[in-house]
């Protein structure tokens, strides 16, 4: 496995692989990741992974400077798993002096994530875009439990004919169900128990769904219900929305829905998400 911290080293290096997957990251890495990168591996013959706490993607507010890392558990995992190209930018590499370029994705960026965390979907955009222009990838993945990130994403690569086929692999979660991410070492033993709750209130829609509920207001109200029956929980947002645009549905038709949620539990902010019906197909086809 080559570890390269220059944009040189990188384009030097790229030359090797005929065809490459790639699986960015932010570091911090779980089972969730290395999924991801076995996948890309196993189809592409090559995968390259970036690590790279994204700056401009976490307003002021936010947890940039507490967000975990270990650089030395993150590679000895990905040399593990086959990864073959491991590419670790300093952030003035990524964004030098006088650095004025964004990336803006309208629409599917407006709600949910993007009505909580302004700029952040830019900050996702232009950081991908960047990273797909060094790293040169036939083909990226991205884990489905970022949901609207998989749909800015895959907005941008076509509205930007990106030459990179976007792949959106299924959340990967812990036996009880808990989505993994890397913001789950925030939690305390007990607010481990209470984020659960994301799980049971989208199993909820799901079963009302696959019940042929198909009622946007029915669904969204049988997560809540699962929420509101858990004190430590503080929801921001329930959604049952368009696949594509992410607008919430009146009605769910036969395109299906992405039901997903965002909720509190103490100071750790959790997010989660199911495909219902044809949306499940279509996303992870
Ligand atoms: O999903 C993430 O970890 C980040 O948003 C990404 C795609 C690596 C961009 O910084």
């Amino acid at each position: 496995m080559r570890v390269v911290s220059t944009v040189a080293d990188l384009r030097a290096a790229r030359g090797d692989y005929p065809r490459l997957g790639f699986v960015p990251t932010m570091g911090f890495l779980h089972e969730g990741h290395l999924t991801l990168v076995r996948a890309a591996k196993a189809r592409m013959g090559a995968v390259a992974c970036s690590i790279f706490v994204n700056p401009t993607q976490f307003a002021p507010s936010e947890d940039l400077a507490r967000y975990p890392r270990d650089l030395d558990r993150d590679l000895r995992l990905l040399e593990e798993v086959g990864c073959d190209l491991v590419f670790t930018p300093t952030p003035e590499a990524i964004y030098p002096d006088g650095f004025s370029t964004r990336i803006e994705v309208e629409g599917v960026t407006a709600p949910l994530e993007g009505a909580v965390r302004p700029g952040h979907f830019s900050g996702v955009a232009t950081v991908v875009t960047k990273l797909f222009n060094m790293v040169q990838p036939d083909a990226a993945w991205f884990g489905q439990k970022d949901a609207q990130q998989c749909a800015v994403i895959r907005r941008m690569a076509r509205d930007l004919n990106l030459p990179v086929e976007i792949v959106v692999a299924e959340t990967v979660r812990e036996p009880d169900g808990l989505a993994m991410s890397s913001r789950n070492i925030y939690l305390a033993a007990d607010e481990r128990v209470a984020a659960l709750c994301l799980i049971r209130s989208l199993r909820a829609a799901e079963a009302a769904f696959d019940a042929r509920e198909r009622s946007g207001d029915r669904l969204r109200l049988a997560m809540k219900a699962v929420l509101i029956a858990e004190p430590m929980a503080r929801p921001d947002y329930v959604s049952i929305a368009d696949p594509d645009t992410l607008a919430e549905l009146d009605m769910v038709d036969d395109r299906g829905a992405v039901a997903s949620l965002a909720v509190r539990i103490g100071k750790t902010r959790l997010i989660d998400n199911l495909l219902l019906g044809e949306a499940r197909q279509k996303w992870l086809r």
